[in-house]
């Protein structure tokens, strides 16, 4: 299969590549920052690219945090102008089948269930509580604390920032791509996303980078809160393995199908420090109390339906994965 991958020199979507070729596909690269680059915003360039190509997998996108609106239109251009882009382009080159970068981040706060009112959706948490070390969302109903559980694919979405809701949009713009043309659309959600070649800590760089950037310099990591936030950390390669199989399977027509993507094992942020600072050699993590407004407390992924549809497995575990992490290079900015 002739694959264009968007995003095809960045950190997952090179693995992209990398797990395509490797299964006897010939995966083209897409990417503002490949030679030459080429912007998902230019028709043309698109146009141009699409040519002959049976699948797209778009990766490209504006990564980050998305805190503040200051870079709101930045982030709306690259990835929803983008996507509308690469979506119209493939309707007038009649490719009909898309894999899209998706994330966790559209759920917001993820799930909870309280003692006595079953499962609630509490609402960003008040800075008088952050301030005070309560970091654990309560129930909105009557304050108790709750258990966080597992997302799944059909909880309501609930992007919390700028960056959350341009990958919703993005969905949104897929689905109605596929309405549209009887194209089939897959979104996968991926959860935090870790591994080789990862980049270095800038404002846009996930946890995982932080920590070990940090241990590159011989610092400590700095875990925000109490460190028991609850994530699920997915190996770039199980991801890249991930939209490979994606692109493989027959998916539904005319309808957009979204998978969560994680390891199915959820973690806390202070182990994942700890695991890492050990298999580096230290120094050991200090927990600071600190917090990001905006922050979400727990998000954990219930994978189950990409495992029982695809037949998708994740092949590193969080150990193996970390330990390997400690040791990689990352990519510098
Ligand atoms: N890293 C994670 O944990 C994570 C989690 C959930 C979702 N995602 C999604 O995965 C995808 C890949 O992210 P990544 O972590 O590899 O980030 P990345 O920044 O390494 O890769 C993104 C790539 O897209 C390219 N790009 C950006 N704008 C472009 C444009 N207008 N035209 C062409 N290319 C453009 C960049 O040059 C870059 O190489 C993104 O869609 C991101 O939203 C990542
Ligand atoms: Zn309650």
């Amino acid at each position: 299969m002739r694959v264009l991958v968007t995003g095809g020199a960045g950190f997952i979507g090179s693995q992209v590549v990398a797990a395509l070729e490797e299964r006897g596909h010939e995966p083209l690269v897409f990417d503002v920052r490949a030679d030459p680059g080429a912007d998902v915003r230019d028709p043309a360039a698109v146009g141009r690219a699409l040519s002959g190509v049976d699948a797209v997998c778009h990766q490209a996108a504006m990564v980050g945090l998305g805190q503040g609106v200051a870079d709101a239109a930045e982030y709306v251009s690259r990835n929803d102008l983008g996507t509308a882009v690469l979506l119209a382009a493939m309707a007038e080159a009649g490719v009909g089948r898309l894999v899209l970068a998706g994330s966790m981040v559209v759920y917001g706060e993820g799930h909870y269930a309280c003692p006595r009112h079953g499962a609630v959706r509490p609402g960003p948490r008040a800075v008088t509580d952050l301030d005070a070390g309560r970091f654990e969302p309560t129930c909105p109903e009557c304050g108790q604390g709750l258990r966080p559980g597992l997302v799944g694919e059909d909880a309501p979405a609930d992007p919390r920032n700028v960056y959350a809701a341009t990958k919703l949009a993005q969905e949104h713009l897929a689905a109605a791509w596929a309405r549209c043309t009887g194209g089939s659309a897959v979104s996968l959600r991926y959860h935090n996303v870790y591994g080789p070649g990862m980049p270095r800590d800038t404002p846009y760089a996930g946890v995982a980078s932080f920590f070990r950037s940090a241990l590159a310099r011989g610092e400590a990591p700095r875990v925000f809160e109490d460190g028991r936030q609850l994530r699920d950390f997915v190996h770039v390669r199980d991801v890249a393995a991930a939209n490979a199989v994606a692109l493989e399977a027959e998916a539904a027509p005319g309808a957009l199908t979204a998978y969560n993507t994680g390891s199915g094992e959820p973690h806390t942020v202070g182990e994942m420090a700890r695991a890492l600072a050990a298999a580096y050699g230290g120094p050991d993590p200090v927990v600071t109390g600190e917090y990001r407004l905006g922050d979400v407390r727990h998000i954990t992924a219930d994978s189950s339906r990409l495992r029982s549809a695809l037949g998708w497995k994740p092949a590193t575990g969080f150990a193996e994965g970390m330990a390997e992490f400690a040791r990689a290079g990352m990519r510098g900015a």
